[in-house]
């Protein structure tokens, strides 16, 4: 498939296109700058090589990713990820949209907080940020940075997604499943996704106070 990500410079966009790209699908990093974008495709594309991997990774602004792709991640930092989609909503049509986002903040005993905004999760304040037309699932809060960009060793997590859109949900769980060894578990419609997003903060303190790398799983 043709995906883009977003603030694919990122963290966790890292993972994603370099998992998804040893699966064999097109990727196109957005960025706010365009020299950024394809300074970090390239990096991606000789890291895959050395790995004996082919892909095809392209960078390009936020906008043209978006237009480019038929799944469009948005990996960008909570206060400015709905932003950005106002900014480029033309680039949207009936795409499947994916977010991650998760808003929370850190108290002064250093614990992280979930911190919603107003429409009560960050995934509805993005929903409204698109066009009506384009098909949002949530997804992949739970999933640590560091541990997905790690592309040669398979993650035993669980994903779970929820959205409004059957079919596009049925992508993401292919999608999700072409990174080994993650299974999705779909919660249900898109106003859960303020109980997913939650879970976040709890593992990065479990993970700070534990020097570890926690995840989800349901057993
Ligand atoms: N890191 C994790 O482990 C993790 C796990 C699960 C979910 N998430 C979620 O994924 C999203 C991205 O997290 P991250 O850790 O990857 O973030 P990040 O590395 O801090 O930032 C990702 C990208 O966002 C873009 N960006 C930064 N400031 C911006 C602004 N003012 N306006 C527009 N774009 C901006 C940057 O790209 P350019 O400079 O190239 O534009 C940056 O490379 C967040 O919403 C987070 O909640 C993160």
């Amino acid at each position: 498939m043709k995906i883009a990500l977003l603030g694919g410079t990122g963290d966790i966009a890292e993972g994603l296109v370099l998992r998804w790209s040893k699966a064999g699908h097109e990727i196109f990093i957005g960025s706010r700058s365009d020299e950024k974008a394809k300074g970090i495709a390239s990096e991606y594309i000789e890291k895959l090589n050395d790995l004996g991997i082919e892909s095809k990774i392209h960078g390009m602004p936020n906008a043209d990713a978006a237009k480019a792709a038929e799944v469009v991640i948005i990996s960008i930092p909570p206060e400015y990820a709905a932003a950005t989609i106002s900014q480029i909503k033309d680039s949207f049509t009936d795409q499947i949209v994916v977010t991650p986002v998760v808003s929370m903040e850190r108290h002064e005993d250093k614990s992280f907080v979930y911190n919603p905004p107003p429409h009560g999760s960050s995934a509805l304040e993005i929903k409204e940020a698109l066009p009506e037309t384009a098909r949002l699932v949530s997804a992949y809060h739970n999933l640590p940075a560091k541990e997905l960009s790690k592309v040669e060793e398979e993650l035993d997590y669980d994903v779970v997604i929820c959205g409004d859109d059957e079919e596009a949900k049925e992508v993401v769980k292919k999608l999700t499943e072409d990174m080994p060894n993650m299974r999705v578990l779909d919660a249900g419609p898109l106003k859960l996704s303020s109980m997913i997003e939650a879970i976040t903060p709890l593992i990065v303190n479990l993970n700070v106070r534990h020097k570890h790398h926690f995840s989800i799983k349901f057993t």
